[in-house]
């Protein structure tokens, strides 16, 4: 009987050397004469292990990491003689990092092979569609609806709202649109989807068509993306192949067809009108709403643009989860949210987990704290436009009204740590040069705004009349919130504000005490 060995062919584990441990592990198991069947899946989500190995047993798979390629030899040695290795993290599933997550669109990512259709109908694939194809447009939105599903690409716009939209939006043709672009500094959950469990998203987009009376879809990934790109195109191709994409999608009178466009390399561009300007060949430039894209999006046509997430999360819905997934969560912010835990931490990776789990336990107890070691001082959520929360602030349940309500945002679920190296009047600086950078031009408060926000920071750092300065910078950041044309400009005020809110010291200005209350 062989040996199945997973190791995963995720980027983020590539980038520490999966793709050398694999090949010393044919190589080893070549030398010992040993029959092994390596399977390459996604991720886990537990990157401080990768690359992670995972050995399939009667007991389920028993998991080892961070491994070496010179680890191979006596790990292979310790795994078939059945004794301890110090790498070994015993199953994978009893990991309390993992066991502690409530994993309902990534339940299968790191477990299925993402290029196998098959594996991915074992492991309960295609349900959801094969429901939906029985029921009328109504129902499955009635169903998204019932879900209380959000968008989780930022904005948290009610999903079914959307859909019910562009399903009511007459005849002729539909698109469905899938934004892949995941800008957000700190965020990957994304491409781990895409490389890890893509015929999920295409089976969300799949039910978004047959819902609203779209026949064409598109998912418009970034370009720094390449291995997304390339587990997209394959599982689109086999998808195909098996009749769950083209025309009469499951001998049904339905037809579905889903195309990749490669981004063009600018955050702006995830922007969901930007988006639709560059798929269309133009350059990605915001538009102004109305219309909205549901009414008149991509070549003018009624087009529903959800994230990634978004879409992944809607085969579980259909599948007869609408109520399982409402039960979970907080307030208005219903069933998980796949959080990702980067920057200055300790274990960094993918926590799904229903809305209401507070920062705190986030960053102390699930990421242990900072990787260097050193007291944790910020830590941004929510991407580059995210809000800096202190300590003080770190009862805030992930709600999107909590944050909110002390001026953050969950976003796209990005928590980027910092320790108490960190001079946050740099970050506020940061924030308006990125926006400056980012920029698309097309309005006047965040072209102009953002590049005299980022002076008048030299400004303040360099001790050049701090009081006048402050009084200017938030000047320009009312002017920015207010008058911009899209959530770039508009949004970029918030970690400026935050950071001089909270860490008026790191300004020149007299510390005060913040109450967790305020
Ligand atoms: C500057 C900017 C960048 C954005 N980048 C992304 C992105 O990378 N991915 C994404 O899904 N949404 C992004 N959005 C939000 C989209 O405009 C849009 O709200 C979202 O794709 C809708 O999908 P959802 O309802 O499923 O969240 C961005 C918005 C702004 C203002
Ligand atoms: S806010 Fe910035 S990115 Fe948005 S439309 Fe205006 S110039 Fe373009």
């Amino acid at each position: 009987m062989s040996l199945r060995v997973s190791i995963p062919r995720d980027s983020g584990a590539l980038a520490v050397g999966a793709d050398e441990v694999a090949a010393a592990l044919l190589e080893q198991a070549h030398v010992r004469d040993l029959p092994v069947d390596l399977v390459r899946p996604g991720s886990r989500g537990l990157y401080w292990l990768e690359p992670m190995l995972e050995v399939d047993t009667p007991d389920g798979r028993v998991a080892y990491g961070p491994v070496t390629p010179a680890d191979v030899p006596a790990l292979l040695d310790a795994i078939v003689a059945g004794t301890s290795h110090p790498l070994r993290q015993g199953l994978t599933e009893q990991i309390p990092w993992l066991k502690r997550q409530t994993r309902l669109t990534f339940a299968r990512c790191g477990i299925v092979d993402p290029r196998s259709i098959d594996d991915y109908r074992a492991h309960g694939g295609y349900r959801g569609l094969e429901r939906a194809l029985k029921m009328s447009s109504d129902a499955i939105i009635d169903d998204v609806v019932k879900s209380g599903l959000r968008g989780r690409g930022g904005a948290g716009f009610p999903t079914g709202t959307k859909w019910r939209t562009v399903a009511q939006a007459g005849r002729g043709q539909k698109y469905i649109c899938c934004n892949a672009d995941e800008g957000d500094s700190g965020t990957f959950a994304d491409r781990m989807l895409m490389e890890g469990d893509p015929f999920m998203i295409i089976e969300g987009m799949t039910i978004a068509g047959i819902a609203v009376g779209a026949t064409k879809g598109y998912i418009y990934i970034r370009s720094e993306y390449p291995h997304a790109v390339e587990a997209m195109n394959a599982a689109i191709e086999a998808a195909r192949r098996t009749g769950y994409l083209g025309e009469h999608i499951c001998h049904s009178t339905d037809s579905f067809d889903i195309e990749v466009r490669v981004g063009a390399g600018a955050y702006i561009c995830g922007e969901e009108t930007s988006m639709l300007e560059s798929l269309e060949g133009k350059r990605g430039t915001v538009r102004a709403k109305p219309p909205l894209p549901a009414h008149k999006g991509l070549f003018g046509r009624p087009t529903v643009i959800n994230n990634v997430l978004t879409f992944s999360a809607v085969p579980y819905i259909l599948d007869g989860g609408a109520q399982a997934y409402a039960d979970c969560g907080m307030g208005k912010s219903r069933g998980t949210k796949p959080i990702q835990l980067g920057g200055n931490i300790k274990h960094g990776g993918l926590f799904e987990v229903a809305f209401g789990i507070t920062l705190g336990e986030l960053i102390d107890e699930i990421g242990g704290g900072t990787l260097s070691g050193r007291p944790v001082r910020a830590v941004q959520v929510g991407g580059p436009l995210g809000a800096y929360f202190p300590r003080a602030l770190f009862d805030t349940p992930f709600d999107y009204e909590a944050f909110a309500a002390r001026s953050g945002m969950v976003g796209h679920g990005g928590v980027v740590v910092f320790d108490d190296t960190v001079d946050m009047a740099k970050q506020a600086r940061f924030a308006l040069a990125f926006c400056a950078h980012e920029s698309c031009g097309k309005c006047t408060p965040c072209r102009i705004g953002s590049t005299r926000g980022a002076e008048t920071v030299d400004k303040i750092i360099a001790g050049d009349r701090p009081a006048a300065n402050i009084a200017v910078l938030e000047d320009l950041c009312n002017t920015m919130k207010f008058g911009s044309l899209c959530a770039l400009g508009g949004l970029t005020p918030i970690p400026v504000l935050s950071a001089l809110t909270h860490f008026p010291e790191d300004f020149g200005l007299a510390p005060r005490r913040l109450q967790a209350a305020e």
